[in-house]
């Protein structure tokens, strides 16, 4: 496996003290909203807490930071290339971290009921063999992995992604990023959690 995971439960997290950094501190205390400061804090604790393992330094000297894109970065003194992704959902964050050079996406979900117009809107007809919540949060999640593994958000044509009887197939402009991206062989793992929760990870499968 190319990568490493956390799942952590944002009622069980230690004190923010504890672990961001005093930007980080500055950042967390600027939300205005209760639901994106746990979420945020969630999915930094989660990375920081793997991230430390990587490294000799103090878990509140590993920064997490985002590009203009939203993509997540670890600042280290000295500088670090180890690409990482986060995800929240509920009552829970997860975090992943790669190995240098691979691409890495998590994406977590609760499994609900979504309305037609959503279904429509996100997936191509060929895709749709269920209708069902748990089948449809699975190809969610796994597509928004993708996305973040790509380094892009939502301003991909979700159908541009499209998983044809399990397959990962690339069309339009998320085809033109795969190709820029060197084509890489993406592998998909997933992870039903308590609670109703599906968790789709796209890592980079290495080359044998
Ligand atoms: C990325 C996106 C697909 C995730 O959506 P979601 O399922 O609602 O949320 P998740 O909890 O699973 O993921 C959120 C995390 O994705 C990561 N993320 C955001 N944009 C990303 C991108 N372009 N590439 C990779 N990861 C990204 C972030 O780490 C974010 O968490 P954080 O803001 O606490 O650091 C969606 O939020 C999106 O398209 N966002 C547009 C990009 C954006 O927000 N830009 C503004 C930058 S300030």
């Amino acid at each position: 496996m190319s990568y490493k995971l956390k799942i952590v439960e944002l009622d069980k997290l230690p004190p923010a003290e504890e672990f961001l950094s005093p930007r980080e501190l500055k950042t967390y205390n600027g939300f205005k909203v209760e639901k994106r400061r746990r979420e945020w804090l969630g999915g930094r604790y989660a990375l920081k807490k793997l991230a430390s393992g990587f490294f000799i330094f103090d878990i509140r000297q590993i920064e997490v930071v985002n590009r203009t894109s939203g993509q997540p970065i670890l600042g280290v003194p000295g500088g670090c290339s180890l690409p990482v992704s986060i995800t929240h959902s509920g009552d829970f964050a997860a975090a992943a971290i790669a190995t240098a050079g691979m691409g890495i996406g998590v994406d977590m979900e609760v499994i609900e009921p979504r309305s037609t117009a959503w279904m429509k809107q996100s997936f191509g007809d060929d895709e749709l063999s269920s209708t069902a919540p748990v089948f449809l949060t699975e190809l969610w999640a796994k597509k928004e992995a993708v996305l973040k593994f790509m380094g892009v958000g939502l301003s991909l044509d979700t159908r541009d992604i499209r998983f044809i009887n399990g397959r990962l197939q690339f069309y339009g402009r998320a085809l033109d990023l795969w190709a820029r991206l060197g084509s890489p062989k993406v592998q998909i793992d997933i992870k039903d959690l308590d609670g109703g929760y599906k968790l789709a990870i796209a890592s980079e499968a290495p080359l044998l």
